[in-house]
């Protein structure tokens, strides 16, 4: 699965750019991931609810809510409410995670867990059995653009474990550098749903970026796709 970040895109006409990814029969972006951050857990100020319920009435494409906030035990749910389709937030920020993850499935979507690049997965194991989506930060949270730290592949390949053996079942997600170069080492690593802002938004024809990455990750995982 590839979801293009509208955090590389223009904000001031994001039906279009969301429009502009979302691709004809099913060939386009999977999920659009939605950067929502606060200026206190990352030192960035993006968008909030307003803005994510205005997106998800304007486009049909499944949105992937990724909460860089503090206190995502108080806002994580109105996402979910209104209708986004995962909610990631950061396990270092909640104070809870099992209980906002029940809560955020109680409201239909599903529910992500983020880890910062020095995170370890190990201490979350047993959290992330009540998740949906591992989202694994492959550079530091805050900023677009920002270069790849294969170092996380470790962690990657752990998680792939941890599912493959059916100790956990949910989607692993990387965010952060991934691009046409980048992308393959993250699929080798075992990795279901890329984020890609820069490589998308950044691209002359943004469609047929999210093409070109969905064609890197089938040439060197062919195995792990059946149509
Ligand atoms: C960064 C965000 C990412 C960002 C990725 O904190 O979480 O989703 O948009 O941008 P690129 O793909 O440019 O690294
Ligand atoms: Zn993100």
């Amino acid at each position: 699965m590839i979801a293009p970040s509208i955090l590389s895109a223009d904000f001031a006409r994001l039906a279009d750019e969301a429009a502009a990814v979302a691709g004809a029969g099913g060939a386009g972006a999977d999920w659009l991931h939605v950067d929502v951050m606060d200026a206190h857990f990352v030192p960035n100020l993006t968008l909030g609810l307003p803005v994510v319920e205005a997106l998800l009435a304007a486009t049909e494409v499944p949105i992937d809510c990724h909460l860089m906030i503090d206190d995502p035990d108080r806002w994580a749910i109105g996402y979910a409410e209104a209708g986004a389709h995962n909610v990631t937030v950061h396990v270092e920020a909640a104070a809870d995670p099992v209980a906002l993850a029940k809560n955020l499935r109680a409201a239909g979507a599903l529910a992500g867990l983020s880890l910062k690049p020095g995170t370890p997965l190990e201490p979350y194991v047993e959290t992330l059995r009540h998740f949906d989506t591992l989202l694994v930060m492959s550079v530091e949270p805050g900023f677009g653009g920002q270069s790849f730290i294969s170092d996380v592949l470790d962690k990657v390949r752990s998680a792939r474990r941890l599912v493959d053996t059916g100790h956990l079942r949910l989607l692993v997600e990387i965010d952060g550098g991934i691009n046409a170069e980048t992308i393959e080492a993250a699929a080798e690593a075992g990795v279901d749903c890329f984020v890609a802002g820069s490589a998308v938004y950044g691209a002359d024809d943004p469609a047929r970026a999210v093409a070109l990455l969905r064609d890197r990750v089938r040439a060197v995982t062919p195995h792990r796709w059946t149509e």
